[in-house]
């Protein structure tokens, strides 16, 4: 017999004896082989969850950044089995959308919405299935699909996250938010539980680096980056009045600026030849407007920075038509103009709303009292805010107090129980903070490291907000 022909008997062999020994133990075959066109040389599976963590159609953007991050998966190789996407899924069907059941995320792109799995969308996108679909944790699902991330200690898995934030929280399409504590004990425990080998998290969003200073360790194989650092906004991109802006037809931005500086990236380039800390910095030079911050924002690194050094393709596999696309410093050259403050871009589609629809029609009318709704709904949160700090720290202390911004490498709170108690409390008395009050957090926060309690929140937040209303 030929060595080959020897080694194939062998292995049809062991293949035979897995199946009985999976078929008599219930498991399956795949808990004991996998094929060498999973790992190419690394063990291991790849893993993706991604979310939006937004509705509404003046927030396009974030979904759209979802979905173009899931077709960069399944180029990449990666199986819908191994991908899980949240997201609200109100954009393809609005009637505001130009192009009906289309999703783009560039002016000239194509649709990225075909395909996407619809996992966890409408009132099943919440904190709750997003940590329990991260753990990997099934019986803590509620809704959706049921599909974890079921990873286990060789496996690499690769986190995006896309939405509003604020310090030390990420929003989620109900008023309810994802805290940076809660994130980080769930990554923690992951890496406990054995729940991979390394994990990359990509995370747009204002103040995003927040979630991160101070919380993720460096030694639990976590590598992580963000669009902002922990005080500042993110940017949107592709917005009406950039340049490129989107189609005119378009009243929205359609991507965001780190989010598409990613993705635009990795849809071109052979991302073997490409480490995680190269991209980082193709991104952060991308998100800067080069290195100028004339807009944009700071891109940052969190976690195990060794691991900057692996490929992309580790995480996100690579697409075979771009094999012989090297990685190279072409692709940071890209020129245009223009990006939305994240907090400003849904004032970007009530103005153009406004600004197209004839004058004197009930639509101007109509598109009028709503940019208005939203401007004063902005104004009555601040100023509620302002008046929290004066009635608790004096008129010339308040805002210098609720304003303070603790050093690099420090956390935003030291009690995230708190900061949790005083934001019902506010809630309680004022109403939702909603996207926009989000960045107001760092206030809660500073309001607990000053050891205020709850009662007295609740008290003075019923005081303010009585005058604010
Ligand atoms: C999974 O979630 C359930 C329900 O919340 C919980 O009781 C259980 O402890 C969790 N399992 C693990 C391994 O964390
Ligand atoms: C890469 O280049 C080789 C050699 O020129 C060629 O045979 C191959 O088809 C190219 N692959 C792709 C995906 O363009």
């Amino acid at each position: 017999m030929a060595a080959t022909t020897r080694l194939r008997c062998l292995l049809l062999l062991l293949v035979q004896l897995l199946l009985l020994l999976s078929a008599a133990s219930g498991a399956r075959w795949q808990d004991f082989l996998r094929l060498p066109s999973e790992g190419d040389g690394a063990a291991g599976t790849r893993w993706a969850i991604l979310i939006a963590g937004s509705n509404g159609y003046y927030n396009y953007r974030h979904q759209a950044d979802v979905c173009h991050a899931y077709q960069i998966m399944r180029k990449g190789g990666l199986k819908d089995e191994n991908i899980v996407v949240f997201m609200y899924d109100d954009i393809a069907g609005s009637p505001d959308n130009p192009r009906p059941g289309v999703i783009i995320n560039h002016p000239a792109g194509g649709d990225v919405y075909a395909g996407v799995p619809k996992d966890y969308t409408g009132k099943d996108v919440t904190v709750g299935n997003f940590l329990a679909a991260l753990l990997g944790n099934r019986s803590a699902v509620a809704g959706g699909s049921g599909k974890v991330v079921a990873s286990g200690p060789d496996d690499h898995v690769f986190v995006f996250y896309s939405d509003h934030g604020g310090p030390g929280v990420l929003g989620m399409p109900s008023d309810d938010y994802l805290y940076a504590k809660d994130l980080v004990r769930a990554l923690k425990q992951k890496h406990a539980a054995g729940g991979f080998k390394s994990l990359v998290f990509y995370l747009e969003a204002c103040e995003s680096g927040s979630i991160f200073e101070g919380l993720l360790p460096k030694d639990i194989g976590v590598y992580a980056t963000t669009a902002a650092n922990a005080e500042e906004s993110s940017w949107g991109t592709y917005c009406p009045g950039d340049n490129p802006g989107p189609p005119p037809e378009f009243d929205t931005c359609l991507g965001d600026l780190y989010s598409v500086a990613w993705m635009e990236d990795s849809d071109v380039h052979n991302l073997r030849t490409e480490s995680l800390k190269q991209q980082y910095e193709v991104v952060k030079d991308r998100t800067s407007a080069h290195g100028t911050y004339s807009l944009g924002s700071h891109v940052m690194q969190y976690g195990d920075q060794h691991l900057g050094a692996q490929s992309l393709f580790q995480f996100i596999g690579t697409n075979p038509a771009n094999d012989n696309a090297t990685f190279g410093r072409d692709n940071s050259l890209r020129l245009y103009s223009g990006a939305v403050n994240q907090r400003d871009a849904d004032l970007v589609y009530f103005w153009q709303k406004y600004k197209k629809s004839a004058e004197g029609t009930p639509q101007k009318a109509e598109a009028r009292k709503r940019l208005l709704e939203v401007m004063s709904r902005r104004s009555r949160v601040d100023s509620s805010m302002e008046l929290i700090g004066a009635l608790l720290f004096g008129s010339d202390e308040g805002s210098r107090v609720l304003g303070a911004v603790r050093p690099a490498g420090q956390p935003l709170a030291d009690d995230w129980d708190c900061l949790k108690a005083m934001v019902r409390a506010y809630e309680a008395q004022c109403g939702p903070l909603a996207q926009y009050g989000m960045k107001h957090m760092r206030s809660f926060a500073n309001i607990c490291n000053a050891g205020v309690g709850e009662d007295a929140m609740a008290k003075v937040a019923s005081q303010a907000c009585a005058v604010a209303r």
